[in-house]
């Protein structure tokens, strides 16, 4: 299957940063052949981003939102918000949610679900901890994260997810998991739920142009989840390029 590159921006720059980010990823001419891309911008951004890609086939994603249509929620980004924006992708369960943003299990799940009504592909992220990590568990953990986001869900519609394996201790680290460590993981991943057989599951945590390919080499991994090194148009341009070299490979 083709890899999957997502970009996920974080809190980095305003509608104008955006902009000007998209015009210079379309003048180097990313390959849409080497792989599929998304780009999560903060939610300010959407709208400009989504104009500024207008028929490049280049994703739309967000990095968050509430499961609720509407309602007395202050701060929050409905789902039929999003779709209004054009977004169709969705981050949901990111490790600094759930570290900073008060997201569990519990609320991935019901976004899971929400995601799914209006038609947004939801992104799943799970993660070990450093310690969780060092002592063994991190199959564990991310089978019982997974299992949490997708109960209740029948195999049809976990099968139109994306998963994303994102130890926390790599990141914005500089540190990443071996390629075959975290194939490992992710087959784990796979075999946790019926419906994921089929889905890309991305591996996320300090992946670089220089070594996406390694990943997307592996069995189990159908792309990425890039922060820092999405951030830069030749970086992100770089990442969809050597991403297809990995399947070619
Ligand atoms: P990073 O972030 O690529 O900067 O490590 C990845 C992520 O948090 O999705």
């Amino acid at each position: 299957m083709k890899p999957l590159v997502v970009a996920n921006w974080k809190m980095h720059k305003t509608p104008a940063d955006a902009v000007r980010f998209v015009h210079e990823l379309l003048a180097l001419r990313p390959d849409p052949e080497q792989a599929d891309a998304v780009i999560c911008p903060p939610f300010v951004a959407l709208s400009a981003v989504g104009d500024a890609l207008g028929d490049v086939p280049i994703g739309l994603g967000a990095q968050q939102m509430h499961w609720a249509d509407s309602g007395a929620f202050t701060g929050q980004i409905s789902p039929p918000m999003l779709v209004a924006c054009r977004v169709r992708w969705v981050i949901i369960g990111h490790s600094e949610c759930r570290a900073y943003s008060g997201e569990t299990d519990a609320s991935v799940n019901r976004k899971v679900g929400a995601a799914l009504a209006h038609g947004l592909t939801p992104i799943i992220a799970v993660g070990e901890t450093l310690e969780e990590h060092a002592a063994g568990a991190a199959h564990d953990r991310v089978v019982a994260q997974i299992r949490a986001a997708f109960a209740g869900y029948t195999p049809a519609e976990v099968a139109r997810s994306v998963v994303a394996y994102e130890p926390i201790w790599a990141i914005g680290t500089g540190k990443v998991d071996t390629p075959p460590g975290a194939d490992a993981t992710m087959g784990a991943i796979r075999a946790a739920v019926d419906g994921l057989q089929s889905v890309r599951i991305l591996y996320g945590g300090s992946v670089k142009p220089d070594n996406i390919a390694a990943f997307v080499r592996q069995q189990h991994i159908g792309g990425a989840l890039v922060g820092g090194a999405s951030l830069e148009p030749v970086s992100f341009a770089a990442l969809i390029g050597n991403a297809g070299k990995g399947v070619a490979a």
